[in-house]
Protein backbone atom coordinates (compact mmCIF):
# COMPACT_ATOMS: atom_id res chain seq x y z
CA UNK A 1 0.00 0.00 0.00
CA UNK A 2 1.13 3.47 -0.96
CA UNK A 3 2.70 5.32 2.20
CA UNK A 4 1.08 9.04 3.36
CA UNK A 5 3.78 12.06 3.61
CA UNK A 6 3.18 12.56 7.00
CA UNK A 7 5.69 11.74 9.92
CA UNK A 8 3.37 10.75 12.62
CA UNK A 9 4.24 11.45 16.31
CA UNK A 10 2.14 10.63 18.78
CA UNK A 11 2.66 10.05 22.39
CA UNK A 12 1.40 11.17 26.26
CA UNK A 13 1.09 14.26 27.35
CA UNK A 14 4.30 15.99 28.78
CA UNK A 15 6.48 13.57 26.96
CA UNK A 16 7.48 16.70 24.95
CA UNK A 17 6.28 15.61 21.96
CA UNK A 18 4.95 18.86 20.66
CA UNK A 19 7.86 20.69 20.92
CA UNK A 20 9.91 17.64 18.98
CA UNK A 21 7.73 17.87 16.52
CA UNK A 22 7.71 21.83 16.00
CA UNK A 23 11.40 21.15 15.83
CA UNK A 24 11.65 18.38 13.56
CA UNK A 25 9.45 20.60 11.18
CA UNK A 26 10.79 23.49 11.03
CA UNK A 27 14.34 21.85 10.53
CA UNK A 28 12.97 19.82 7.65
CA UNK A 29 10.49 23.18 6.62
CA UNK A 30 7.52 20.80 6.72
CA UNK A 31 3.81 21.86 8.18
CA UNK A 32 3.59 20.77 11.61
CA UNK A 33 0.00 20.19 12.70
CA UNK A 34 -0.98 20.02 16.17
CA UNK A 35 -4.21 17.86 16.52
CA UNK A 36 -4.21 18.49 20.89
CA UNK A 37 -5.50 21.99 19.96
CA UNK A 38 -8.42 20.38 17.82
CA UNK A 39 -9.44 18.42 20.76
CA UNK A 40 -8.74 21.53 22.96
CA UNK A 41 -10.74 23.46 20.85
CA UNK A 42 -13.35 21.93 20.49
CA UNK A 43 -14.01 20.53 23.91
CA UNK A 44 -14.41 24.65 24.36
CA UNK A 45 -16.88 24.95 21.70
CA UNK A 46 -19.07 21.95 22.62
CA UNK A 47 -19.13 22.91 26.38
CA UNK A 48 -20.52 26.06 25.71
CA UNK A 49 -23.22 24.25 24.30
CA UNK A 50 -23.61 22.36 26.91
CA UNK A 51 -22.81 19.41 25.41
CA UNK A 52 -21.11 16.66 27.59
CA UNK A 53 -24.49 14.31 28.21
CA UNK A 54 -25.06 14.92 24.36
CA UNK A 55 -25.67 12.42 21.76
CA UNK A 56 -23.50 11.30 18.92
CA UNK A 57 -26.18 12.72 16.62
CA UNK A 58 -26.75 16.49 18.42
CA UNK A 59 -22.53 16.34 18.56
CA UNK A 60 -21.98 15.43 15.12
CA UNK A 61 -25.06 18.04 14.37
CA UNK A 62 -23.18 21.07 16.32
CA UNK A 63 -20.02 20.22 14.37
CA UNK A 64 -21.37 20.32 10.55
CA UNK A 65 -22.12 23.45 11.57
CA UNK A 66 -18.80 24.99 12.28
CA UNK A 67 -16.00 26.71 10.34
CA UNK A 68 -12.76 25.84 12.05
CA UNK A 69 -9.62 26.54 10.42
CA UNK A 70 -5.93 25.74 11.08
CA UNK A 71 -3.51 28.41 10.82
CA UNK A 72 -5.55 30.62 8.83
CA UNK A 73 -2.77 33.42 9.64
CA UNK A 74 0.43 33.39 10.87
CA UNK A 75 -0.71 34.55 14.17
CA UNK A 76 -3.38 31.92 14.34
CA UNK A 77 -2.86 29.09 15.52
CA UNK A 78 -6.51 27.57 15.41
CA UNK A 79 -10.04 29.71 14.99
CA UNK A 80 -13.85 28.87 14.82
CA UNK A 81 -16.45 30.58 13.51
CA UNK A 82 -13.46 33.56 13.03
CA UNK A 83 -12.89 33.53 16.45
CA UNK A 84 -9.21 32.74 17.86
CA UNK A 85 -8.38 30.02 19.99
CA UNK A 86 -5.10 30.11 20.24
CA UNK A 87 -4.77 31.00 23.85
CA UNK A 88 -7.90 29.96 25.07
CA UNK A 89 -6.83 26.10 24.53
CA UNK A 90 -4.08 26.56 26.71
CA UNK A 91 -6.18 27.46 30.22
CA UNK A 92 -5.87 24.57 32.79
CA UNK A 93 -9.31 23.82 32.80
CA UNK A 94 -9.25 23.10 29.17
CA UNK A 95 -7.36 19.83 29.59
CA UNK A 96 -10.06 18.44 31.72
CA UNK A 97 -12.70 19.37 28.78
CA UNK A 98 -10.44 17.89 25.97
CA UNK A 99 -10.28 14.99 27.42
CA UNK A 100 -13.78 14.63 28.21
CA UNK A 101 -15.23 15.59 24.33
CA UNK A 102 -12.02 13.70 22.64
CA UNK A 103 -13.46 10.22 23.32
CA UNK A 104 -16.90 11.25 21.49
CA UNK A 105 -17.56 9.53 18.64
CA UNK A 106 -18.47 12.60 16.76
CA UNK A 107 -15.78 14.12 17.85
CA UNK A 108 -13.01 11.82 16.80
CA UNK A 109 -14.70 11.67 13.01
CA UNK A 110 -14.58 15.00 12.39
CA UNK A 111 -11.33 15.32 13.43
CA UNK A 112 -10.62 12.41 11.32
CA UNK A 113 -11.73 13.98 8.10
CA UNK A 114 -10.54 17.15 9.00
CA UNK A 115 -6.52 16.16 10.09
CA UNK A 116 -6.59 13.78 6.79
CA UNK A 117 -8.29 16.62 4.76
CA UNK A 118 -5.19 19.46 5.78
CA UNK A 119 -1.88 16.61 4.63
CA UNK A 120 -3.57 16.57 1.48
CA UNK A 121 -1.80 19.29 0.16
CA UNK A 122 1.51 19.83 1.93
CA UNK A 123 4.18 17.12 3.86
CA UNK A 124 3.31 17.28 7.69
CA UNK A 125 4.48 16.73 10.60
CA UNK A 126 1.29 15.77 12.76
CA UNK A 127 1.10 15.21 16.45
CA UNK A 128 -1.10 13.86 18.59
CA UNK A 129 -2.26 10.12 20.21
CA UNK A 130 -3.56 8.38 17.26
CA UNK A 131 -2.16 9.58 14.02
CA UNK A 132 0.28 6.61 13.01
CA UNK A 133 -2.68 3.96 14.26
CA UNK A 134 -5.98 5.50 12.91
CA UNK A 135 -5.34 8.62 10.99
CA UNK A 136 -2.43 8.01 9.14
CA UNK A 137 -1.92 3.81 9.44
CA UNK A 138 0.26 4.44 6.54
CA UNK A 139 2.60 7.77 7.17
CA UNK A 140 5.90 6.83 6.08
CA UNK A 141 7.19 7.41 9.36
CA UNK A 142 6.46 7.12 12.85
CA UNK A 143 7.53 8.21 16.46
CA UNK A 144 5.97 6.97 19.89
CA UNK A 145 7.40 9.64 21.98
CA UNK A 146 7.68 8.81 25.68
CA UNK A 147 9.18 10.06 29.20
CA UNK A 148 8.78 8.98 32.43
CA UNK A 149 5.65 9.90 34.57
CA UNK A 150 8.08 11.96 36.98
CA UNK A 151 10.43 13.31 34.58
CA UNK A 152 6.67 14.57 32.91
CA UNK A 153 4.93 16.34 36.12
CA UNK A 154 8.40 17.83 36.36
CA UNK A 155 8.39 19.14 32.81
CA UNK A 156 4.55 20.52 33.76
CA UNK A 157 5.98 22.27 36.96
CA UNK A 158 8.68 24.10 35.36
CA UNK A 159 5.96 25.61 32.57
CA UNK A 160 3.59 26.40 35.10
CA UNK A 161 6.33 28.18 37.36
CA UNK A 162 7.49 29.61 34.21
CA UNK A 163 4.02 31.31 33.56
CA UNK A 164 3.69 32.04 37.32
CA UNK A 165 6.81 32.48 39.39
CA UNK A 166 4.97 33.01 42.10
CA UNK A 167 2.65 30.47 42.52
CA UNK A 168 3.56 26.70 44.40
CA UNK A 169 2.86 23.72 42.85
CA UNK A 170 2.68 20.22 43.89
CA UNK A 171 4.31 17.71 42.41
CA UNK A 172 2.86 14.99 43.80
CA UNK A 173 -0.60 15.67 42.81
CA UNK A 174 0.65 16.79 38.81
CA UNK A 175 1.94 13.79 38.94
CA UNK A 176 -0.81 11.94 39.86
CA UNK A 177 -2.77 14.06 37.05
CA UNK A 178 -0.48 12.95 34.33
CA UNK A 179 -1.06 9.42 34.98
CA UNK A 180 -4.65 9.69 35.65
CA UNK A 181 -4.61 11.33 32.00
CA UNK A 182 -2.60 8.87 30.41
CA UNK A 183 -5.03 6.12 31.74
CA UNK A 184 -8.17 7.88 30.28
CA UNK A 185 -6.04 8.19 26.87
CA UNK A 186 -5.01 4.57 26.93
CA UNK A 187 -8.19 3.10 28.40
CA UNK A 188 -10.76 4.98 26.13
CA UNK A 189 -12.88 3.00 23.63
CA UNK A 190 -12.00 4.34 20.24
CA UNK A 191 -8.52 5.48 19.23
CA UNK A 192 -6.64 4.73 22.23
CA UNK A 193 -3.32 6.58 22.57
CA UNK A 194 -1.45 3.19 21.68
CA UNK A 195 2.32 3.19 19.97
CA UNK A 196 1.78 1.80 16.26
CA UNK A 197 3.93 -1.37 15.39
CA UNK A 198 5.72 0.22 13.28
CA UNK A 199 6.78 3.24 15.07
CA UNK A 200 10.30 4.02 16.60
CA UNK A 201 9.77 4.20 20.44
CA UNK A 202 11.65 6.86 21.84
CA UNK A 203 12.00 7.68 25.40
CA UNK A 204 13.58 11.21 26.15
CA UNK A 205 13.72 11.07 29.95
CA UNK A 206 17.40 11.14 29.55
CA UNK A 207 17.84 12.89 26.45
CA UNK A 208 18.76 16.76 25.45
CA UNK A 209 16.35 18.35 23.34
CA UNK A 210 19.32 18.42 20.29
CA UNK A 211 19.82 14.68 20.72
CA UNK A 212 16.56 14.30 20.34
CA UNK A 213 15.90 16.32 17.24
CA UNK A 214 19.26 15.05 15.40
CA UNK A 215 17.44 11.50 16.13
CA UNK A 216 14.54 12.33 14.55
CA UNK A 217 15.61 13.89 11.79
CA UNK A 218 18.33 11.36 10.82
CA UNK A 219 15.18 8.37 10.96
CA UNK A 220 12.63 11.02 9.35
CA UNK A 221 15.52 11.41 6.40
CA UNK A 222 16.83 8.07 6.20
CA UNK A 223 13.06 6.72 6.03
CA UNK A 224 12.18 9.48 3.15
CA UNK A 225 15.12 8.35 1.27
CA UNK A 226 14.38 4.43 1.51
CA UNK A 227 10.54 5.57 0.41
CA UNK A 228 11.75 7.79 -2.52
CA UNK A 229 10.14 10.67 -0.88
CA UNK A 230 10.91 14.03 -1.04
CA UNK A 231 11.02 16.25 1.68
O1 LIG B 1 -1.85 16.96 23.38
P1 LIG B 1 -2.84 17.73 24.22
O2 LIG B 1 -2.56 17.66 25.69
O3 LIG B 1 -3.02 19.13 23.74
O4 LIG B 1 -4.25 16.97 23.99
C1 LIG B 1 -5.42 17.38 24.62
C2 LIG B 1 -6.39 16.21 24.78
O5 LIG B 1 -6.83 15.77 23.49
C3 LIG B 1 -5.85 14.99 25.50
O6 LIG B 1 -6.76 14.59 26.52
C4 LIG B 1 -5.80 13.89 24.48
C5 LIG B 1 -6.70 14.37 23.37
N1 LIG B 1 -6.14 14.05 22.06
C6 LIG B 1 -6.60 12.92 21.43
O7 LIG B 1 -7.44 12.22 21.98
N2 LIG B 1 -6.14 12.62 20.19
C7 LIG B 1 -5.22 13.38 19.58
N3 LIG B 1 -4.79 13.06 18.35
C8 LIG B 1 -4.71 14.53 20.23
C9 LIG B 1 -5.19 14.84 21.49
Amino acid sequence: MEKEKVIAMDGPSGSGKSTMAKNLADKLDLTFIDTGSMFRTLGIVLDRLNLKEGSDEEIAQALANLNIEYMPTADILISVDGEDFTDKIREHHVSELASIYSQKPAVRTFLLNFQRSLAKSRVCVMEGRDIGTVVFPQAFCKFFVTASSDVRAQRRVDQLKEKDPSGTYNFEEIKADVEARDKKDMEREIAPLKQADDALLLDTSNMSPEEVLNKLVEVSKAKATELNINL
